[in-house]
């Protein structure tokens, strides 16, 4: 029998060296926000006299060229059969995501998040970037929790990331709202369900799968926005447990935090881990 306890791993690594050793079929729901690249197609920063500048260049991760064809095969070896695979992208990357994955799925389909404080534009050169785009895939008999047409809209409206919710250090620049993730991991998985996010960032999807408890593996290469996230995921799985008074929870993951540059061939996910997998 699976250890019942087993809630979250968080690790601080390069998601290729880890998702390798996930094993076939481990996976309910991929839900992830992997970087856009969208620096190269910026006009560069804003600068207003007397204020900060506006920051359209997203950040160095996001100048590393990013080839989601490299991503696709594992996604596909991991993720259950009834499993969901939901992106995050932009303008730039949704045809690419598309011409992989589409005709490996039974079917595929995009959501919009409408950010209703999008960043100004001073100059009202263009439109705002007031959208974010989800590209979703999935085979029949997949996890769909919609009782009603109304809840069936792939369309979903919320701030960005601001007050207390938006980390101030580090402060990560993509940032998502719990409430976006939380909307969609209600719809695509269950209670207990293993959502993975290989690109997790400050670990807001974490978060929103504590909230829902789900189970939860991240993955962040950056170690500032992988300790962020590690401490926010603990913090509401505690919570969660309180309100749940389920003291039988354990908080796992805690092994040696990995930096990609120390890992060798030898390195393998935590024992624990592990051990769930191999029940
Ligand atoms: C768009 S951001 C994700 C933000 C996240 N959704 C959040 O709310 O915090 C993408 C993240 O992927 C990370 N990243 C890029 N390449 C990676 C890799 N190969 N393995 C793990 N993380 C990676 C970047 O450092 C960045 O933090």
């Amino acid at each position: 029998m699976k250890d019942p306890n087993w809630r979250k791993c968080v690790l601080n690594a390069d998601s290729r060296d880890i998702i390798k050793r996930i094993p076939d079929n481990a996976i309910d729901f991929i839900l992830t926000d992997p970087p856009y690249n969208l620096a190269k197609h910026s006009t560069g920063n804003i600068n207003l006299p007397g204020r900060s500048s506006i920051n359209n260049n997203l950040a160095d991760w996001d100048l590393v060229e990013f080839n989601p064809e490299e991503w696709v095969e594992e996604f596909l070896r991991i993720l259950k059969p009834t499993g969901n695979l939901f992106i995050f992208t932009s303008y730039n990357q949704l045809g690419r995501w598309y011409n992989c994955l589409d005709h490996r799925f039974d079917f595929s389909n995009f959501m919009i998040w409408h950010k209703t404080n999008p960043v100004p534009k001073i100059y009202k050169a263009g439109f705002l970037n007031s959208c974010e785009m989800i590209f979703t895939c999935w085979n029949k008999r997949h996890t769909w929790n919609f009782s009603s047409q109304d809840e069936m809209h792939n369309f979903m409206e919320s701030p960005i990331c601001s007050g207390s919710e938006r980390l101030k250090n580090p402060k990560h620049p993509t940032q998502k709202p719990i409430s976006i993730l939380k909307r969609m991991i209600e719809m695509a998985s269950n209670e207990d369900d293993i959502i993975f996010d290989p690109f997790m960032g400050v670990g807001s999807t974490g978060v929103a799968a504590m909230q829902l408890n789900r189970r939860f593996i991240g993955v962040e290469l950056e170690p500032q926005y992988c300790q962020a996230g590690k401490l926010r995921i603990e913090a509401e799985l505690e919570d969660f447990m309180r309100r749940r008074s389920k003291s039988t929870y354990t908080l796992f993951g805690e092994s040696p935090t990995m930096v990609c540059e120390e890992m060798d061939d030898d390195y393998s996910l935590p024992q624990d881990l592990l051990q769930f997998f191999s029940y």
